[in-house]
């Protein structure tokens, strides 16, 4: 079969580990995270729905990597938890089973710590830690790390990493972009240091220089170790494209695949996460430029939906790899109908942020497109219906189509508007049983 996408379905080898594609899943959060950070059953089931459609590798969201100092909202990893290795090993195995390379994000919110914490109080009480002493925008006080506390930060990433090898993941995304801690270190708009990790850009990658080289001692040689960096931040405090082309030469020694996003949660969320109104894949020229002044491989993301564009991303050498986050809620098939040549079936994300807005209310995941996302462990099978009826779909829009759809597969009658009794033929000569 001669492929519509080819540069799309070819595989890429990074260090030791051959990805089977070049479509990846972007961290997209976790829902039913435990009280002691464990990766719920949903979350598992949530992730490889992406692995079952054919991404590449998936990217399981954020885990914490020091909670003394983050106490934020995501998965930590700590053997002294009872399952905790367990669950991951188990999510690892649900990503891997389906072909897929599983990944996990190592992260820390600096700042903003608790940012999704539905617990109020216990968020009042964390002390947010930062590359300064400040006050956040929202009158929230701010601490500079001590030495002694990057230090055993990072050493905690060493720690962290190992045990998601031990888990089972066969790489790691080290988050340092979208303004948390790494970014804040990084980043002139929060890093006003006068030590060794602020002033000159050099000195403000040192913190993550020292991440990367005490996770690459944990991880061995030829594990593939990702950078999540924001290209540039799009404030004018912060650093812009040419700055964040030589932070990524300083970095490239110590990653194996520069992953380009883009500005921050905070202060740019429709640029991070482009919003409607901002055109598909309006963060690509970051990866493009960057890529030009290093020689790793880099991956680009921010609504990228269209297998064409994407496809022309890879072929004319903007990119290595395309990360997609919303299109893979909206369809985590795409990756298999890309490599099948049925593009035409793929259903397109509307940027419309349910998935981000339900889970801040609900802490379930949404999405307006796919009724399946946050019940994928219930089963994926449309089971015929017992007994057949005529469905009446009151309204067309992609909820009452998907329904209409679903009704078809269970074995339902489409309803034929003479409304003629099952067994009795309508105007049209059809029986009940049959479509009008
Ligand atoms: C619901 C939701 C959850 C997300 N969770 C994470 C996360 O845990 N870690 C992270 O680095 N990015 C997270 N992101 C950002 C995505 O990984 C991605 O960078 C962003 O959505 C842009 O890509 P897209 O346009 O393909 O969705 C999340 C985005 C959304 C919409």
């Amino acid at each position: 079969m001669e492929r519509k996408y080819p540069h799309l379905c070819d595989p890429i080898r990074v260090g030791n580990v051959t990805f089977r594609n070049r479509m990846f899943s972007a961290p997209m959060g976790g829902t039913d995270i435990e009280n002691d950070g464990c990766i719920g059953p949903k979350s598992t089931a949530f992730y490889e729905y992406r692995a079952r459609g054919g991404a590449a590798a998936v990217t399981v969201s954020e885990l914490m990597v020091h909670p003394a100092t983050d106490g934020s909202h995501a998965y930590h990893l700590d053997e002294s938890i009872l399952n905790s290795l367990a669950r991951a090993a188990y999510t690892a195995d649900a990503i891997r089973r389906h072909g897929a390379i599983p990944s996990i994000e190592l992260s820390h919110s600096g700042m903003y710590a608790g940012t999704y914490m539905t617990d109020k109080n216990r968020s009042l009480g964390l002390t947010r830690w930062s590359a300064d002493d400040s006050v956040r925008a929202d009158g929230v006080p701010v601490r500079a790390l001590t030495r002694e506390l990057i230090d055993e930060i990072t050493s905690a990433y060493g720690h962290v990493a190992a045990l998601c090898k031990r888990a089972g993941f066969e790489m790691l995304m080290v988050h340092a972009g979208h303004g948390w801690l790494l970014n804040q270190f990084l980043s002139p708009m929060y890093n006003h240091r006068a030590d060794e990790y602020g002033g000159s850009t050099e000195n403000r990658c040192r913190f993550v220089i020292q991440v990367l080289k005490v996770i690459r001692a944990a991880v061995g040689p030829g594990f593939p170790i990702e950078l999540r960096l924001s290209g540039a931040e799009f404030v004018p405090e912060g650093y812009d494209l040419d700055e964040g082309i030589k932070i990524a030469r300083i970095l490239e020694p110590y990653f194996d695949i520069l992953h380009v996003t883009a500005g921050t949660y905070q202060r740019t969320f429709g640029i991070t996460h482009p919003s409607m109104f901002e055109a598909h894949g309006r963060n690509v020229y970051l990866a493009e430029e960057i890529r030009k002044h290093i020689s790793k491989p880099v991956a680009a993301i921010g609504g990228l939906s269209d297998p064409e564009q994407m496809e022309e991303i890879i072929a004319s050498g903007k990119a290595d790899i395309v990360y997609m986050g919303r299109q893979l809620l909206a369809d985590p098939e795409l990756p298999n109908k890309v490599i099948s040549n049925r593009d035409d079936e793929i259903v397109r994300c509307m940027r419309c942020f349910v998935c981000m807005s339900e889970r801040a209310v609900t802490s379930t995941r949404r999405c307006a497109v796919n009724p399946i996302i946050g019940r994928e462990d219930e089963g994926f099978e449309i089971s015929p219906a017992p007994v057949k009826k005529r469905v009446l779909i009151a309204g067309g829009g992609p909820g009452g189509l998907s329904a209409a759809l679903t009704a078809a597969r269970r074995g339902h009658y489409r309803n034929c508007n003479q409304g003629h009794l099952p067994g009795t033929p309508c105007r049209h000569g059809h029986m009940s049983q049959r479509p009008c």
